[in-house]
């Protein structure tokens, strides 16, 4: 039999994979967000990850639903569903718990469930799997099979898309992880790793966010540093990078939907099986703690240059977690911004990339259009977000920009001479 596979969660993760697929096989893409399926319909990716003239080109052999009953007939389930926090930095679970209960609804024999989701060792098997078997009514390793490939896409890269990244696979039983393995094989043209388990699967995608946070926190608190000693830390990164085996990252903001997130998945395991991850949660409270210090340093600067804080403009230039993208899931831009309210200041955001900001309730910040193109005049602008729209701004621009004495804040090292950088 031909596989036929389904997509549950359409996002950033799994349509991309579900484009992918559809070049070889009868794919099913499903989310529960009918929008979501009627903008797909309708031939165009919000997220900007795929292009409309490929999500045409592989129309023939892709169906999107958010009717259960559309999905029935597939043999293999890969599961892309969100992998949140709560507020007290918890895993929530409930995506995949809810799409487990889904898949389990319409599970038949022999078919298998690949989860792709960012998780700390043990959910796939210990808790998807029990809801896989309570909806279903069928036996895990006996009727159904498990695997976990996790995802390492890199939201607004176009260079590393999904099939040229090398990608981790594992299976429940030996048989089910050649299967999965084979699968991806099929697609993925940079290749597999077969983990030697599921568990190791998902441990190795968990630390690899983990170490890239801790490893941004050591540099964030460099930054910290540097500034109380005037020097410029983007100089002593530049020295330090000449010796073969430092580790060059830049300080900034560490946000979007997985490094700022994904630790908190490996800390909460970690503590629920006794060990307290000081190192880590650490790094998370550094890096959580670089938009109060721009927001401050952006306000010291303004009293330096003598302007009356309470009823200032300030110009917040991006708003999306990182450059050239939309993304804005859990960006730190929206701290500063909040940070510098508390002051008292009024605070318009421009962001080129960002253009459903309405639909999602963000013009309650204040986003604008093109400054560039008004008269309104700030007191302070910070470049937030290196988008290549930014990288082209020149002196000038930030002169037309700044009412009186211009103050510019440079979070992304992309200003020539502003009044600070991180
Ligand atoms: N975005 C990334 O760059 C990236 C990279 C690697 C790994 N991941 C991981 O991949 C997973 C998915 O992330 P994403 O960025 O694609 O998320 P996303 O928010 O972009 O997309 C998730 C989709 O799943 C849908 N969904 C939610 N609950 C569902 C359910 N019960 N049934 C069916 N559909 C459901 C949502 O409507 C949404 O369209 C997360 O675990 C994330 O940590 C993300």
């Amino acid at each position: 039999m031909k596989d036929k596979i389904c997509l549950i969660g359409l996002g950033y993760v799994g349509l991309p994979l579900a484009v992918a697929f559809a070049e070889k096989f009868k794919v099913v893409g499903f989310d529960i967000s009918q929008s979501r399926i009627n903008e797909l319909e309708n031939g165009h990716d919000r997220t900007l990850e795929i292009e409309d003239n490929l999500l045409s080109s592989v129309k023939s052999n892709i169906t999107y639903t958010a009717d259960i009953r559309d999905i029935k007939d597939c043999n293999i389930y890969i599961v892309t569903v969100p992998t949140p926090i709560d507020k007290t930095n918890r895993p929530n679970l409930t995506p995949l718990i809810e799409s487990s209960k889904t898949v389990g609804t319409v599970l038949s024999k022999d078919d298998i469930v690949i989860y792709e989701s960012t998780v700390y060792p043990g959910v796939t098997e210990d808790i998807c799997v029990s809801e896989l078997e309570k909806s279903s009514g069928l036996r895990f390793n006996k009727d159904f099979y498990c695997g976990y490939s996790p995802e390492r896409i890199n939201p607004g890269d176009k260079e590393h898309t999904v099939t040229k990244i090398l990608k981790v696979t594992s299976g429940s039983t030996p048989d089910a992880a050649k299967q999965v393995d084979d699968l991806y094989k099929k697609v993925i043209v940079a290749g597999t790793y077969l983990a030697s388990s599921i568990k190791v699967a998902e441990a190795s995608k968990v630390i690899e966010n983990t170490q890239r946070d801790v490893n941004i926190a050591l540099i964030n608190e460099l930054a910290l540093i540097f500034d109380q000693m005037d020097i410029d830390t983007n100089e002593v990164l530049e020295a330090a990078a000449t010796k073969w085996n430092f580790i060059k990252l830049t300080p900034g903001l560490v946000g979007g939907h997985c490094i700022g997130i994904d630790p908190y998945y490996l800390t909460f395991k970690a503590e629920e099986v006794g060990y307290k991850p000081d190192l880590i949660l650490a790094a998370r409270q550094i890096n959580n703690g670089m938009s109060k210090y721009v927001a401050d340093k952006t306000i010291k600067e303004m009293i330096k240059s003598g302007k009356i804080i309470k009823g200032s403009n300030i110009l917040m230039l991006g708003v999306a977690f990182k450059e050239d993208c939309p993304d804005m899931r859990n960006t730190k831009v929206i701290d500063i911004i909040e940070e510098l309210k508390d002051f008292g200041v009024s605070v318009d955001v421009y962001d080129p990339w960002v253009d459903h900001a309405k639909e999602i309730g963000w013009y309650k910040h204040g986003i604008i259009k093109n400054p560039i193109e008004s008269d309104k005049k700030y007191d302070a602008i910070v470049v937030a977000v290196g988008h290549k729209q930014f990288k082209a701004y020149t002196n000038n621009d930030y002169k037309k920009l700044s009412n009186g004495s211009q103050i510019v804040i440079d979070i992304k090292n992309i200003v020539t001479n502003p009044a600070w950088r991180l």
